[in-house]
């Protein structure tokens, strides 16, 4: 692989897709190209330590515009594609499926045309084989998971959201132009991440945020569904190594081998909370807000990710602990109220998830 390259990255103003982007500015010699439209859930200020990089660049775009595409792969010329943007929350595909259609499957489906265009016309031979198309998936796909057992790459795909099926189609699009027209691709499908960055509609910011405003810390059911965590600069480091030296046609899973209950991880950001805000500005104990409310319809019990493949062929493994990085990862949201306070301030979001007065005291 070209080492200096420009890599496009779709999603990159995201949460993983922002991580990938510093990443790569930091580690590696390529230039990167973030193609993103902006959409609720973008922050460009998750993108401020390498804007001013002379190897960062940013397009506003929608990834199911594919004149937009057409021009910026001929603007760019990109060694490879790492292809993030999707709408991500399950809540809201259960809320509101069409937009995770038109995003996650048609979508896809007109990048992998756009990409094909560039890949078979614009690139001589020794470019069209070095020439990568990743696309970045979920482990939701595999359905949901009894007591024991682990999803690997072999487990069938039994998706049951909106969201999980929007994400399996869009896989099987981007094996099917390997197959049929040798685009050359890999995929990864990754557990649940946390860390910096994350927007507030997820599990780890919501009770992070709404433990700081000493309100009701939401968890659904009984809190005995478990996920599997990833640190999110682990999943940036396995997605790189994965990029530029994953095997064509081949998906890798990714996992961070940290199985919590909701519950462990709801009291687990309690117990930070407590221990880094002083008493006097909190409203007594943050466990005393945890609050048992409706479950989501069709919750997948538990998810967990058999990750032998990409640890024997690409020695990848986590560096965090769960605890030190959650750790961390609510120190960043006390430290950081600038990042999220806009958001908040958006109050067509924040009322819904009743988080539009958060006031840290910190
Ligand atoms: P995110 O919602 O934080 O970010 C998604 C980004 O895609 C946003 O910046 C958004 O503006 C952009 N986007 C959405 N629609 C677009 C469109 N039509 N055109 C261009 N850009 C568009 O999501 P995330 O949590 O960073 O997830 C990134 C990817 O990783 C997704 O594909 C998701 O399915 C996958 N994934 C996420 C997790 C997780 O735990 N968050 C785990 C495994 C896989
Ligand atoms: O597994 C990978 C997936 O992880 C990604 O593909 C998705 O993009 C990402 O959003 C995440 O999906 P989840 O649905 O698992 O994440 P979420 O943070 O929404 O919820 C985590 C768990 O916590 C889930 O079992 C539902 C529960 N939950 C969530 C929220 C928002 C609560 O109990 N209360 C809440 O308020």
């Amino acid at each position: 692989m070209n080492s200096s390259g420009i890599i496009l990255i779709t999603g990159g103003a995201g949460f993983i897709g922002s991580a990938l982007t510093r990443y790569i500015i930091a580690q590696t010699a390529h230039s990167v190209v973030v193609v993103d439209n902006l959409s609720y859930a973008a922050n460009l200020d998750s993108l401020a330590s390498v804007a001013h990089s002379n190897r960062y660049s940013f397009e506003e775009a929608d990834i199911c515009d594919s004149e937009a595409m057409d021009r910026i792969l001929n603007k760019y010329r990109p060694i490879g594609i790492i292809h993030l943007a999707a709408e991500s929350h399950v809540d809201r595909s259960i809320d509101g499926p069409k937009a995770f259609i038109e995003t996650n499957i048609v979508g896809t489906f007109s990048l992998l045309q756009a990409t094909l265009k560039f890949w078979s016309s614009a690139l001589n031979a020794s470019e069209k084989n070095q020439f990568r198309f990743h696309h970045v998936s979920t482990d939701e796909v595999y359905g949901s998971l009894g007591p024991t057992g682990k999803f690997s790459e072999k487990t069938a795909y039994d998706p049951r959201s909106p969201y999980s099926a929007s994400k399996a189609a869009s896989d099987h699009l981007v094996h099917a132009w390997h197959h049929t027209y040798g685009l050359p691709i890999v995929s990864t499908n990754c557990s649940n991440n946390y860390g910096p960055h994350q927007f507030p509609e997820k599990l780890i910011p919501l009770i992070c945020l709404n433990a700081l405003a000493g309100k009701n810390l939401p968890v659904y059911g009984t809190g005995a569904n478990i996920r599997d965590w990833l640190y999110v600069d682990d999943h940036a480091e396995a997605l790189y190594l994965v990029f530029s030296r994953g095997r064509n046609g081949e998906s890798y899973n990714i996992g961070g081998e940290a199985e919590r209950t909701n519950l462990q991880v709801v009291e687990r950001i309690c117990d930070f909370v407590d221990e880094f805000v002083s008493a006097d500005k909190r409203k007594g104990k943050s466990r005393d807000l945890i609050s048992f409310v409706a479950d989501r319809p069709g919750h997948d019990q538990r998810y967990a990710i058999d990750a032998t493949k990409i640890r024997q062929e690409l020695g990848w493994q986590p560096r965090f602990t769960f605890e030190d990085a959650l750790k961390n990862t609510i120190r960043w949201y006390i430290d950081n109220p600038a990042w999220w306070q806009k958001i908040l301030d958006k109050t067509y979001r924040g009322e819904r998830l009743g988080l539009s007065n958060v006031v840290v005291n910190a």
